[in-house]
């Protein structure tokens, strides 16, 4: 069974509540179980996580190249601007990743619009909201068939 990694960076579990006007009302569970369902009907395998912490984040990457995980798809919220570390576990990461934020990052604030991880990821998507993790994944199962 092909299997996808889903990472959410900081912040991101407090979806729902946090800035709905800008990150909308879904909860994180909410979009996890829209993920787990979308995978589980195309026969893939797909484990989801979030963390608050950047050396978590970087572990989870790594055993991403050992256990045979296809694909990454990554929300690294407020790390995108900023982490060298979260580039470089990608860049030692083999399959396809992909980066996705919820807001149009380039419609926003001049410190937003550098992203370290595009620097490795095959596609980008910004600004679908919810949508984007779901477009992400059926790019990175199609990309597999
Ligand atoms: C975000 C955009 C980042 O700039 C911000 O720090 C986030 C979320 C997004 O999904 O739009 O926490 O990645």
């Amino acid at each position: 069974m092909k299997k996808v990694l889903v990472l959410h960076g900081p912040n991101l579990n407090l979806l729902g509540t946090r800035q709905p006007e800008i990150y909308g009302h879904e909860t994180l569970e909410d979009i996890n179980n829209g993920l787990f369902e979308q995978a589980a009907l195309a026969g893939w395998e797909i484990a989801c996580r979030q963390s608050n912490h950047e050396g978590e984040l970087i572990d989870w990457i790594q055993g991403a190249r050992l256990d045979g995980t296809a694909a990454i798809i990554i929300n690294p919220a407020a790390y995108t601007h900023t982490s060298v570390a979260i580039l470089d576990a990608l860049n030692a990461f083999e399959g396809r990743v992909i980066e996705v934020h919820l807001s149009n990052v380039h419609q926003r604030e001049s410190f937003r619009h550098r992203s370290y991880v595009s620097l490795r990821a095959d596609g980008v998507i910004a600004g679908l909201g919810s949508q984007g993790y779901r477009a992400a994944l059926d790019a990175v199962m199609a990309a597999e068939r």
